[in-house]
Order: structure tokens, then sequence, then C-alpha cells
């Protein structure tokens, strides 16, 4: 059977599985204005790390969708775990189960480039409310890359390509956002850093197979350091 990198993140229960881990995520939030009468959607929440610091950090009402149903039972414990009232809702970006209008504040951290793009954009833009803020963590390509290579890492990813910073911003300007930023992270990675560290909520029987498709994403990460980064998107009307 051919598994994806999804899957292996599932199994694995990864928290935290996107560039910056909860330390950009934290930064990023505090820059926003957030406060209890905030409704925050976490999109592709995964297992939930995320959702569960906003909802302990701002005591707001936080909504954590994902498309994988093993991804959500490893959310639902975390947050029974520690007793945080957030809904949790199985659905995809592309057919967001929500009425327009229903947010303010959606956070997609490392999940747009895993679905239909021209879908994923224009849903997030329309359960907004109209002073809503999208908040996006992606993949960008820095430098250009063979199209042999584009695709060995778009194939292995479950991506349908690789996008440069102004191929993204095109995106979004064409679901209707207007207001659009870019931004390079440089907080400086600190391996002591426990607080913000991925978590694993690792699955009962887990195939030699998935030690190497994460031994891939190793591998791919360093061969491609310096054409594969990442940006934090900030989009609103
Ligand atoms: C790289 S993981 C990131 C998870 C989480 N945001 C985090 O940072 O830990 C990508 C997540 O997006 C979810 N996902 C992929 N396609 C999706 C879709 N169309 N709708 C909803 N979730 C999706 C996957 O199931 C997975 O949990």
């Amino acid at each position: 059977m051919d598994y994806t990198y999804l899957d292996c993140l599932a199994l694995f229960g990864v928290g935290g599985a996107h560039p910056g881990g909860l330390q950009l995520t934290r930064n990023l939030l505090s820059s926003e204005k957030i406060d209890e009468t905030t409704s925050v959607l976490d999109v592709g929440c995964g297992t939930g790390q995320t959702s569960s610091y906003i909802a302990e950090q701002y005591k707001c009402k936080v909504t954590a969708l994902d498309c994988n149903k093993l991804m959500l039972d490893k959310a639902k414990q975390r947050f029974s775990s520690l007793h945080l009232p957030i809904e949790v809702k199985q659905g995809s970006s592309e057919d967001l189960p929500f009425d327009e209008a229903s947010f303010d504040m959606i956070l997609s951290e490392s999940v747009i480039s895993f679905t239909d793009v021209s879908l994923t954009i224009p849903e997030m833009k329309r359960v907004l409310k109209p002073k809503g803020v999208l908040l996006a963590i992606e993949m960008v390509l820095e430098k250009s890359i063979s199209e042999e290579e584009s695709e060995k890492i778009s194939n292995f990813y479950g991506f349908s390509q690789l996008r440069t910073e102004s191929e993204w911003y095109n995106y979004f300007q064409k679901a209707g956002f207007k207001q659009i930023s870019a931004k390079k992270s440089n907080l400086p990675f600190d391996k002591n850093d426990v607080q913000n560290a991925p978590d694993f909520s690792l699955s009962e029987k887990i195939d030699d197979e998935f030690y190497d498709i994460f031994a891939e994403h190793e591998h791919l990460t360093k061969v491609y350091k310096d054409a594969l980064g990442f940006r934090v998107f900030r989009c609103c009307e």
C-alpha cells in the first residue's frame, strides 16, 4: 500500500507540524487583536496543538477542522484531557461546513498546499467576517529548480505544485483579499525550548514504511534547504 506523508504525520500524531512550530504561532498571534469574543477557525488543525494553545491563552471560541479522522481523534483526546471547549469538525477546506462570515480569524498552518488552492482560499474568504484575518503559513519556492525536482517534491508531499511567494500572493488577491503581506520568519531555533517543541501522539502499530517516509522528508529538507522556504501570509480586506 502506498502511504502518504500526511498518513505518516497522522500515525505519529505530530503536533506542531508546520515550519516555525508553536514558537512561530505564539509570535504571530501576539501581534493580533484576540480576546474572549474572537472566533477562530484552525483549518487543518492536525492533532490540535495550536487550537489548544489559542483556547488556553485567549479563552476565545475555537473551532478545529481537519479532513483526517485519525488526526481529529488525537485532537479530541488532547482537548478533552485539557478540558478545553473546542468545537471539532471533520470536513474539507475545499468545501467548509460553515456559513459565510462565521469567523474573525482563520489560521492555516501548512495546510493549503495539500489542497486544491483554487477552492480552499475562496472558501476561507467566504467564511471569514468582512474584517476578519487569515494567517497562513505555507511552503514557498525560493529559487528555481528543475521540473523533475519540483515534481518529485510535490509528489512526495502530495502537493499539486510548488509555488513562489508571488504565485501565492496572486491566489489570495484573486479570492478578494486586498491587504496581503508575506513575511519570512527568522525566529532562532532552540532545540532546548521544550515549551514550543512539536509533540507526538503515536498510534499503537507503526509499520517500518512510515519511518522511511520521515527519513525521506528529512532528506528532502536537507537537500533543498536553499530552494524551499516558507512565508507567513496575512490577508484581510
Ligand atoms: C502538515 S499538517 C499540519 C497540521 C497542523 N496545522 C499543524 O501545524 O500541526 C497538514 C494538515 O492538513 C490536513 N488537511 C489536508 N488537506 C485538507 C483538507 N482538504 N481539508 C482539511 N484538512 C486538510 C491534514 O489532514 C493535516 O492534518
